[in-house]
């Protein structure tokens, strides 16, 4: 395996917290291991040579390359299972009633990864509604970072062992199996996913706000000050009584406008039932 200088260990490092929000600075083996290959197998002689090629391409695309590899992508289907049991017991109940107008469902899975977590997410809308399904329009965006996990999701292709925590009932339900042995998300649900590139560092811009926003998992890897302003500008975009879902292992500022509902998910509540001033803090009883 190649080593970095420290140099450019800290140029890489500045480059990924700068623009994506990722800190690195603890992940120096982590870094090496991800790139090594890449390196040699483009003929580069060292990480320096790599680096300065990668920062020079006009088009992004090579540095594009080196961001996908220094992600880390972790996922698996019904990840953190008490979120879907709420979004079914309580989420889709109250969803159901506000917006019977339009039957209509603006979500947003904010670090999509390879697509096992919005396919859980409209899995448990399709499972609550039944045969009430074909009259909503259900519509989620998927986001993510990394160019090469967007297409593995927007394919909803994965082996059985990716499939092991999936309900029994779901498999025959929700998945075709392809002659390769593997299991394809039917078409009616992949059409409720809109996949695309974005970055959570950058201005969101939301044609109407959002019902829910799920951002799991990704939080961990950007420092408190990123995470608490990436926390708001969700709020921003999220509708009057709207969820926003985070990972169990993270934690939102202590002066977020959103309003803690139990662990890992939040609402955003702005005026009490009587109309008088706004929450702040914890939801009492
Ligand atoms: C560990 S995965 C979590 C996937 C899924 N949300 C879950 O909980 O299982 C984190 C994802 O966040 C993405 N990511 C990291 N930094 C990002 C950024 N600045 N903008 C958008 N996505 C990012 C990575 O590419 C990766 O796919």
């Amino acid at each position: 395996m190649l080593k970095l200088t420290d140099e450019d260990f800290n140029r890489l490092v500045a480059y990924m917290k700068k623009n994506y929000g990722i800190n690195l600075d603890k992940k120096r083996t982590l870094i090496e291991g991800r790139l090594s290959n890449t390196v040699t197998q483009r003929g580069f002689k060292s990480f320096k040579e790599f680096i300065d090629f990668a920062f020079a391409d006009k088009t992004g695309n090579e540095t594009m390359q080196l961001v996908n590899k220094l992600t880390t992508n972790h996922t698996f289907f019904m990840r953190e299972p008490e979120h879907f049991e709420f979004l079914k017991s309580t989420i889709m109940p109250q969803m159901e009633k506000e917006n019977a107008a339009t039957r209509t469902l603006n979500f947003w899975c904010a670090a999509s990864s390879t697509g096992q977590e919005p396919y859980t997410l409209v899995m448990t809308i399709d499972d609550y509604l039944g045969a009430k399904a074909s009259a909503w329009n259900v519509k989620l965006l998927a986001t993510d970072l990394d160019t090469e996990v967007l297409k593995i999701a927007q394919a909803g292709i994965y082996t059985i062992d990716m499939l092991k925590d999936v309900p029994k009932q779901w498999m025959s339900k929700y998945f075709t199996k392809l002659p390769d042995g593997r299991y394809q998300v039917i078409d009616r649900l992949r059409k409720q996913i809109t996949y695309k590139q974005f970055n959570l560092m950058d201005r969101i811009v939301a044609p109407r706000p959002y019902d829910f926003i799920s951002c799991r998992n990704v939080m961990i890897y950007f420092e408190q000050e990123t995470k608490n302003a990436l926390i708001e500008r969700f709020y921003d975009v999220t509708r009057e009584n709207g969820y926003l879902y985070i990972g169990h292992a993270e934690s939102v500022g202590k002066n977020t406008r959103y309003t803690y509902v139990k662990p890992a998910v939040y609402k955003k509540v702005t005026v009490k039932p009587d109309g008088a001033k706004p929450y702040a803090g914890r939801i009492s009883k």
